[in-house]
């Protein structure tokens, strides 16, 4: 059944109201004494689960890599187990059909569910056939399906690209078209499995509030798992956490985040204000509350303004400007047009020196990816050029380039293609003619570095997805290139896989190696690089050291970032006390990166009551 917008509502009881909301208690999904475990796997993957999801209920889930989440979303829709076989428990009820007895095509017809991956998703020749695909199976009348496909587009904003094919789309654009493309179904269930990891801040934000209004509207039940607890504690109801396939606690998001030791047993980051929080309770002040959004942390600092003091002083100032080496990539005034006529880069002049590691930000189709694969000699400049260490690009071999330049791609496991981890790493180097001790010595380091030397053997895709990157990496190492890029290494990890992995891009930064990165999880950044270079529409639009950049609020609005949650409170905190920052020379800025510095900066209040 689809839900129309126009469809009327009964009466609703006042007790259906939680917090304002429309909160029906009939359960839309009920789980039961569900387990199961893959054919494959050598245990059980979800273990004994029990929940009920209310018609009309947000829910998130959250869980380390490898807690179960995407098998749970798998057992609503009948994949789980009716095309993975396998033992399984229990009972899974949708909209009062069970996932066993019931086809998937049937319970398809009920919920929409979207992916990590949105490449494995799109398989239509044109955006908005895309969206037309699924509304045309459950027969939405004609001019109805027009109606939403613009609707659904002008949501995920990508309105105008219309004819394009979905191949021709950047990366975060390709997720937001599975994500119109489920929405436009206007289901009663929409399940969505990490599905906004590689889109601009701005725009996630923008795309969880539609899909909250539509929950709060159309009553529709919404299921988001995410590794991002600022967005879970925004946006949803209660938030269920899993680990090691068992579901350890349901609760509402302020108190599941205020749990410190559930929350490090399991690897979970708090959002970064309930890390400020706990660290001045840690440190003898009482603040009223943990909060876990950037409201609650603002309500919950007045109380507190009596009693402490906030020191600019304290925040540390900008590293003093690093002597870096040579100028070894060079962009001047780099123009891109691909076949399609999509103006990618409209003169883009960029200098990256030896030993400096550089972190590339900007909107989903700003041209980042575009521009890395001019350095890369991936694609010729439509005007301009790309200079390494002198050398123009265009008059070198790509193979010769990737010898000086190494690339992980936004994708790593299109990168992907022997049957053994150690196969992949020699791959290219016998590409190159290498062969006998030196090849060996080559694979071995590169595995060794990247702690890959025990899974040589394995066959790449059985590796879980964090490792998956690790290897394109240890294959990238092997040709022992001197600058690095990795485009959004940290999609799809959690928290610690992610600081695992920049830790390895730091590592290798320490040993010498010129690193570029592109991101859009800017508040992993702090820490790491000291560069930022914020990209949008094709062009430049800022290049400053990071603490400059990260509290340039108004132009990363501009190009659809956000800072870090923890800076936006130190903004909010500037302007409450009147402070003001000489080195950044902004009024109502208190420069700091990190949660941790924040807290450095309160004292206690000498003259208090
Ligand atoms: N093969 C292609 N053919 C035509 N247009 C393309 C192609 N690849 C990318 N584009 C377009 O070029 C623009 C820049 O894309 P690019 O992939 O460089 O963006 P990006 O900044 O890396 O974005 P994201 O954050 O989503 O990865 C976008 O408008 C995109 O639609
Ligand atoms: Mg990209």
């Amino acid at each position: 059944m689809i839900i129309n917008e126009q469809t009327p509502r009964g009466p609703v009881e006042a007790s259906a109201f939680e917090n304002g909301r429309l909160m029906n208690h009939d359960p839309t999904i009920c789980i039961e004494n569900l387990s199961y475990q893959y054919p494959r796997s050598p245990g059980l993957v979800l273990r004994d689960i029990n929940l009920s999801i209310h018609k009309g209920e947000f829910l998130g889930i959250i869980g380390p890599t490898g807690a179960g989440k995407t098998t749970l979303c798998l057992a609503l829709n009948g994949i789980v187990p009716q095309f993975y076989g396998g033992r399984f428990f229990g009972h899974v009820t949708v909209a009062g059909l069970d996932t066993v007895d019931n086809p998937i095509h049937l319970l398809a017809q009920h919920m929409a569910m979207v992916f990590q991956d949105p490449e494995t998703q799109l398989i239509a020749n044109s955006v908005e056939d895309e969206v037309a695909f699924g509304l045309e199976n459950v027969r939405v009348p004609r001019d109805e399906i027009q109606k939403r496909i613009r609707w659904a587009l002008e949501t995920v904003r990508l309105d105008g690209m219309e004819k394009k094919h979905p191949s021709e789309l950047s990366g975060g654009e390709k997720q937001r078209l599975s994500i119109a493309a489920a929405l436009a179904l206007q289901p009663e269930v929409l399940v969505l499995d990490e599905p906004t990891s590689q889109l601009d801040p701005l725009g996630k934000q923008q795309v969880l509030a539609t899909i909250r209004e539509l929950n709060a509207h159309l009553g529709i039940t919404v299921i988001l798992v995410s590794h991002a607890s600022e967005e879970i504690a925004e946006f949803v109801d209660r938030v269920a956490l899993l680990a090691n396939g068992e579901l350890v606690d349901v609760d509402i998001p302020s108190r599941i985040f205020a749990h410190a030791d559930l929350l490090r047993q399991h690897a979970i980051r708090p959002p970064q204000v309930a890390s400020f929080y706990m660290e001045l309770r840690d440190r003898g002040f009482e603040p009223p509350s943990i909060p876990v959004t950037l409201g609650e942390a603002a309500r919950a600092y007045e109380p507190m303004r009596t009693l402490i003091e906030v020191n600019p002083l304290a925040v540390p100032s900008e590293a003093s400007e690093e002597a870096f080496g040579s100028v070894v990539l060079s962009a001047q005034g780099v123009e891109h047009v691909y076949p399609d006529g999509t103006k990618a880069l409209r003169g883009v002049s960029l200098d990256v020196r030896e030993g400096e590691y550089l972190v590339v930000v900007g909107q989903n189709g700003a041209g980042k990816t575009t521009l890395v694969k001019h350095f890369l000699h991936l694609l010729e400049a439509t005007a301009g050029r790309v200079l390494l260490n002198g050398q123009d690009v265009s008059n070198l071999e790509v193979s010769e380039v990737a010898q000086r330049v190494g690339f992980v791609a936004q994708n790593p496991d299109n990168q992907i293609f022997n049957t053994t981890v150690e196969a992949e790493v020699a791959f290219a180097l016998q590409n190159l003619g290498i062969a006998g001790p030196e090849l060996a010595e080559r694979v071995e380091e590169s595995l060794l570095t990247m702690g890959l030397a025990d899974y040589r053997t394995w066959h790449p895709l059985s590796l879980p997805k964090g490792d998956r990157a690790r290897l394109v990496i240890a294959a990238m190492l092997a040709m022992q290139p001197d600058v690095l890029i990795f485009d959004e290494p940290t999609t799809g990890q959690d928290y610690y896989g992610a600081k695992r992995i920049l830790d390895v891009t730091r590592q290798l930064h320490q040993a010498g190696k010129t690193v570029i990165v592109i991101t859009h999880h800017l508040y992993l950044v702090p820490g790491y690089a000291e560069r930022v270079v914020v990209m949008g529409k094709g062009v430049i639009l800022l290049d400053a050291p990071i603490r400059k950049a990260f509290h340039e609020a108004a132009l990363l609005r501009s190009t659809y970032l956000a800072p870090p949650q923890i800076v936006q409170f130190a903004q909010h905190i500037a302007s409450r006390e009147n402070l003001s920052s000489p080195s950044l020379g902004q009024d109502h800025a208190l420069p700091i990166l990190t949660y941790e510095e924040l807290a450095a900066c309160i004292t206690e209040r000498k003259d208090k009551a």
